[in-house]
């Protein structure tokens, strides 16, 4: 397959509750923040939001954040940047930090922010853009390795191709299996999953 969907629903939600931790601590989140310009300020604590339909979940929103957007049934980090094209996939993980790199802790009927006080927005991401991990590539592909030094995105339409990737890259498919499967087997056919980031050096 070629787009992997992770829909937000219903069925999830009490899973995705209770895996959210109740403090984060930022360095471990942005190991390499130093490097990139932050304009969110993010509170030191979580607090709790509760409502009806999402019940209570701790969730750290930027003390400057302008504008919320409260996630859907069905939502993933594609839909919501497809449907404001105006912010990336990595601001929306620095703005809501409990969605995690691969954008899975997206909880429906919870707010995200969408906008802080003076974010430009860079314009989207496209297939074939390539980022180190310093440039906060999200969402990235689950499972890659820990040491990966380079990642490349893959757009909607699946482009670029896995082939594409390990052709301009120069990588064979054992490489970039064991990077981005590496608990699977190095000669298995596998795809790049679309609206993701994989893993293209290490
Ligand atoms: C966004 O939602 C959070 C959580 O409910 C809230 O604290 C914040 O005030 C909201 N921000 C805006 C701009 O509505
Ligand atoms: C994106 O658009 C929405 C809806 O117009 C707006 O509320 C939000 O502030 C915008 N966010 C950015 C980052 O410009
Ligand atoms: C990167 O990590 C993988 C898996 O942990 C390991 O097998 C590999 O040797 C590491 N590569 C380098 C260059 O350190």
């Amino acid at each position: 397959m070629v787009s992997f969907i992770f829909p937000v629903g219903i069925a999830l939600l009490a899973s995705h509750a209770a895996a959210i931790p109740f403090s984060f601590d930022l360095h471990s989140l942005h190991p390499h923040s130093s490097l990139i310009s932050r304009q969110e300020q993010m509170p030191p604590a979580c607090t709790e939001y509760c409502s009806v339909l999402s019940g209570c979940v701790c969730i750290r929103r930027p003390t400057n954040c302008v504008a919320n957007y409260t996630v859907q049934s069905g939502d993933n980090c594609g839909t919501i940047v497809d449907k404001y094209n105006n912010f990336t996939a990595t601001e929306l993980y620095k703005w809501n930090p409990e969605i995690g790199q691969q954008c899975f802790g997206l909880q429906a009927y919870v707010p995200v922010c969408i906008m802080v006080s003076g974010y430009k927005y860079p314009g989207p991401v496209k297939g074939g853009d390539i980022k180190t991990p310093e440039q906060t590539p999200i969402p990235t592909q689950p499972g890659i390795v820990s040491n990966c030094t380079k990642f490349e995105y893959t757009d909607k339409q699946g482009i670029p191709t896995l082939a594409t990737i390990l052709s301009t890259n120069k990588i064979t498919k054992q490489q970039w299996n064991r990077w981005n499967f590496p608990s699977q087997d190095s000669n298995g056919d596998y795809f790049a999953w679309a609206q993701f980031w994989s893993c293209i050096a290490a």
